[in-house]
């Protein structure tokens, strides 16, 4: 679909990075502080296991990193706060954005006690509201490995379609895992956020 010129010669502003009230979380600018909360599950195998994630970094060299990208104008990271405690329990985060093509990825991470209670529905639907409204995004990608359904519901509940499947690019504990493409474009995402978020 063709678009506006009005809209393609908008720069998205990532450096303003905003803070977003839903019912259940606010999300806002991710720092070094939410690391208390979020370390555990950066060291969590589990968790390690859903993203992939064989990261080595000490908890100094991430601190320097989420600090790096407080201004970052090219990505948005914000931490996920449970409005009820004031408790960080996740991030969601708008990376690899390609400026010409208006498109990002998109990843997500909560930590164990914060998962399995909406938290991640309400925070990706408001991050993809300011990704398609604020931002005038045009796509936002994501891969998913296979085994991770949970993921996979919340992502297809959102709008999030599946486009076809890398083969066998997670080798875990001497097995190998195929990983889901997805994808969500503006104007899928404008037609079905009138529907209820338990669609
Ligand atoms: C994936 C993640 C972001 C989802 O957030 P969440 O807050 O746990 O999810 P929600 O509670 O909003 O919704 C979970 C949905 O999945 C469903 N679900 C839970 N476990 C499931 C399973 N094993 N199979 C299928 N569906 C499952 C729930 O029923 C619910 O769907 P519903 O609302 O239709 O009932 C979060 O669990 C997480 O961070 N997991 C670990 C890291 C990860 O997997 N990141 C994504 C990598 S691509």
């Amino acid at each position: 679909m063709t678009c506006p010129r009005s809209v393609r010669n908008v720069l998205p502003d990532f450096a303003t990075k905003p803070t977003i009230d839903g019912d259940l979380v606010r999300l806002v600018p991710l720092e070094t502080r939410h690391l208390d909360e979020l370390w555990p599950a950066y060291e969590d195998a589990e968790l390690a296991r859903l993203t992939g994630s064989t990261g080595t970094f000490t908890r100094d060299e991430t601190e320097r990193i989420i600090a790096g990208r407080r201004h970052a104008p090219d990505r948005l990271d914000l931490a996920v706060i449970e409005r009820a405690t004031g408790r960080c329990v996740g991030e969601v985060v708008l990376n690899e954005w390609d400026e010409h093509n208006r498109s990002c990825n998109f990843r997500t991470l909560f930590v164990a006690s914060g998962r399995d209670r909406g938290f991640g529905t309400e925070a990706i639907r408001l991050i993809l509201e300011h990704a398609f409204n604020t931002l005038a995004l045009h796509r936002i990608s994501l891969g998913v490995f296979a085994f991770n359904a949970r993921a996979r519901r919340v992502y297809e509940k959102l709008g999030f379609v599946e486009e076809g499947v890398l083969r066998e690019t997670l080798n875990w504990d001497g097995e190998w895992h195929d990983e889901i493409i997805m994808s969500i474009l503006e104007d899928e995402w404008r037609s079905g956020r009138e529907l209820p978020i338990d669609a």
